[in-house]
């Protein structure tokens, strides 16, 4: 890619985003730029990626075609005050910062090319879930363009941002619902006597296989959790028990309530 990225924020969204960029060899080290508050942190990147840092961010947005925000959503509004001045329309803004909204970034930053992502934490080993959607003022191009660059580090959609609140109650928090799941998964196989290295093992390689194996066929999960039910079997003992205790209206639930708290974050 001939176009130069800065990334503004190299925290655990920025550096996985470096790590799998550079990766990718979809950007070359020498077009790719970051702009690091914490200077330990920065001079680590540096010598990692072999990557330029500055502190200097209006140096970072002139020598950027593609500016990256990765800092947290407090920080947005001064970052946004700090780069307006050398904001055109020849730069795309990227934004991972959650609850922070194209209307937001377009009120400091004008009539710009913007878009918003919402990716979650494992992007960090490339297998990250990215939602992806348009301001205003991004063409086709700009799409093409944000959707390469979260490949890199995942996979992507591309929605309408009235749909972003929920995408994050889905994709955004959604790491933390298996983890729970995992977590509760664990602690139960050590109950009945298992040690918590077995444990883990056994939990963890039953979630990778089972998202591998409905990601790899075209069968639904339903269907798959069907196949593995035999009548009066030890799957159907457990299933009647989430069952019993409306495990499915739980999720729905739960699922609302984080898509509500997103909307009241982003001011909706
Ligand atoms: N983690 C997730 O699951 C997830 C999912 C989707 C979206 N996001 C979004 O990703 C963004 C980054 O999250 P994160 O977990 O990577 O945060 P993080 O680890 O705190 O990284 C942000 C980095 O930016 C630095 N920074 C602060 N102010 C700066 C400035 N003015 N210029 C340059 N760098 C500055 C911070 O340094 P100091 O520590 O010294 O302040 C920190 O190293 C957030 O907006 C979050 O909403 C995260």
């Amino acid at each position: 890619m001939n176009k130069k990225i800065g990334i503004i924020g190299c925290g655990n969204m920025g550096e996985a985003l470096i790590n799998g960029f550079l990766s990718s060899s979809l950007v070359s080290a020498e077009g790719l730029f970051g702009c690091e508050a914490n200077q330990a942190k920065a001079k680590d990147i540096s010598q990692k990626y072999k990557i330029d840092m500055t502190k200097d961010i209006a140096e970072l947005v002139k020598i950027s075609d593609v500016v990256i925000i990765a800092v947290k959503p407090q920080i947005v509004p001064q970052v946004l005050a700090d780069i307006s001045k050398d904001i055109n329309d020849s730069k795309l803004i990227i934004s991972i910062a959650a609850g922070v909204t194209i209307k937001t970034i377009e009120a400091a930053l004008g009539e710009a090319r913007i878009v918003k992502v919402m990716p979650n934490t494992p992007v960090l080993v490339k297998k990250g879930m990215s939602a992806i959607c348009l301001g205003e003022h991004a063409n086709d191009k700009d799409k093409e363009l944000a959707v390469q660059l979260f490949l890199c580090v995942g996979e992507v959609v591309v929605i309408e941002e009235s749909l972003m609140d929920a995408a994050t109650g889905i994709n955004g928090s959604g790491p933390a619902y298996f983890f729970y799941l995992m977590e509760k998964l664990i602690d139960a196989a050590q109950e009945h006597g298992l040690s918590k290295e077995d444990a883990r093992r056994l939990v963890v390689q039953t979630a990778l296989g089972s998202a591998m194996l409905v990601s790899q066929t075209d069968e639904e999960p339903v269907t798959l959790r069907q196949k593995v039910t035999s009548r009066g079997g030890t799957t159907e003992a457990a299933t009647g028990v989430f069952e019993k205790a409306a495990v499915g209206k739980i999720v729905k639930d739960a699922i609302t309530a984080a898509v509500k708290r997103s909307k009241s974050l982003s001011g909706g």
